[in-house]
């Protein structure tokens, strides 16, 4: 049977879902309550910035498979099965994860299933959630034992979103029923039948899979950030030694940049939701060490800021500081819990004159941080600079000519927040050239 799929919550995960999943062949229909973000996606046009995803999302509404709306009684009655896809950002004031737009998604739909259905719920949650709300659709869907919910964790990268959900290296449903893992084993065919391992199992271990991820993740740059303190101080030189253990197959090179660390929107909140939730469960124990996986995290930007106060003669008042990178990563206009911004938002109020400049994430950080100064070019935010602070390691920077820049700049004094540039090049122009965990 064809089914027909909706996808409620159109933000970097939903938007993509809904057009990868047209691309798979099924007819879908996203749903938001933002009617501003669903009027751009109608017409072709992704709210942030994706690489690739523009093109597939005009492509699949051309195809009429792909369309958007705000109704969500047209949502009930056209979808078989309902993927949620909202956000679970951090709770203000606690590290706990607001389930708020979750619980509405499934309150305002569940009253309107009347049929079969299957709601497969995909944001990060805490553990426990899928059974409450597979209660809460059992109390509400009018459609009783024909509506079920299934848990199916997603893990595509920001800047990678298109490639990530249609070839994924792996794929974990959570059912409670052999009719629903026998729904998605349907669903998730097209990429099964490329040998893409699909591993089935119950609500909890599916919640877990995804937090457990994330939390390698950044245990992993953590790790690998910790040693950059050590490297601080003895004078070693962390990225030959993260060189040196990524040839250890069992460790691996991967998520072992040291820098600046992790930002974004899931590592981030998806630990201390962690935390927050075994603290609930009363194993706080279990994961006491993400604590200091956070801490570490944060150290790193403190690290960064005073590095650059040496490089101006340790005070920033009226010091012009030009700096390269908004995103908290290469690829993506996303500027939640940016390391780059945070940065520079603290050497502003030490009195800083930060000029900002990134090629994608300006329009998100104007927003948010009003107070910083932002330019046209790499050029203009350097100009008179005594002092360039590279943040986020898009290519662009990374690809710069110091002898460029050598012509703009009050001072030639550079830190590579992201150990991305080469030194020598940078040395051999006649600048000072200091990293993160770096002589
Ligand atoms: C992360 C996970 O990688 C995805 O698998 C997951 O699906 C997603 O969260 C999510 O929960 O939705 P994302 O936030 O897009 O994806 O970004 P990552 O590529 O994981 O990078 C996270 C942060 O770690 C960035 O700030 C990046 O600069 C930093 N990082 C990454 C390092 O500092 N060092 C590294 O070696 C790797």
């Amino acid at each position: 049977m064809a089914r027909r799929l909706s996808v409620i919550g159109t933000g970097y995960l939903g938007a993509t879902h809904a057009a990868c999943m047209a691309e798979l062949g099924y007819e879908v229909i996203g749903y938001d309550v933002d009617e501003a973000k669903i009027e751009m996606l109608r017409v072709g046009k992704v709210p942030f910035f994706e690489p690739g995803l523009p093109e597939l999302l005009a492509k699949q509404i051309e195809s009429g498979r792909l369309r958007f709306t705000t109704d969500i009684t047209e949502v009930a009655e056209f979808g078989d099965v309902h993927f949620i896809c909202v956000g679970t950002p951090q709770m203000k004031g606690s590290f706990a994860a607001d389930l708020r737009y979750v619980y509405a998604a499934v309150d305002s739909l569940a009253p309107l299933l009347t049929r079969e259905a299957l709601v497969v719920g995909k944001s990060t949650v805490p553990s426990g959630t899928a059974a409450i709300l597979a209660a809460r659709i059992a109390k509400l869907a009018p459609g009783g034992d024909a509506v079920e919910l299934a848990w199916n964790p997603e893990f595509l990268r920001e800047g990678f979103a298109v490639k990530d959900t249609l070839r994924p290296e792996r794929l974990v449903i959570g059912v409670e029923s052999e009719h629903a893992e026998k729904v998605l084993r349907e669903v998730w065919a097209p990429l099964t039948d490329l040998e893409i391992p699909l591993i089935v199992t119950d609500f909890a271990t599916a919640e877990l899979v995804k937090v457990a991820a994330n939390s390698f993740l950044a245990t992993k740059i953590s790790f690998i950030n910790a040693m950059a303190e050590i490297c601080e101080t003895t004078g070693a030189d962390v990225v030959l030694l993260a060189d040196a253990l990524a040839l250890d197959s069992r460790i691996g090179g991967r998520f072992l940049h040291a820098g600046l660390g992790f930002g974004g929107g899931c590592l981030p909140k998806d630990i201390r939701a962690f935390m927050a939730r075994a603290e609930e469960l009363g194993v706080d124990q279990a994961v006491a060490f993400l604590r200091e996986i956070d801490a570490i995290n944060q150290r790193r930007r403190a690290r960064m800021v005073d590095l650059a106060r040496e490089q101006v003669g340790g005070d920033f008042t009226g010091k012009r500081v030009g700096v390269l990178g908004a995103a908290f990563k290469p690829n993506s206009d996303d500027i939640r819990d940016s390391p780059a911004l945070e940065v520079a938002d603290t050497i502003h109020r030490d009195g800083g004159l930060v000029m900002l400049f990134d090629p994608e994430a300006m329009p998100n950080a104007k927003v948010r941080y009003p107070q910083l100064n932002y330019a046209d070019s790499v050029i203009e935010a350097c100009a008179g600079a005594d002092v360039v602070l590279h943040l986020t390691e898009w290519r662009e920077f990374r690809d710069l000519d110091p002898a460029v820049l050598s012509d703009v700049v009050a001072s030639r004094h550079i830190v590579d927040g992201r150990n991305a540039l080469d030194p020598k090049r940078w040395r051999d122009a006649g600048w000072t050239y200091r990293a993160l965990g770096r002589p």
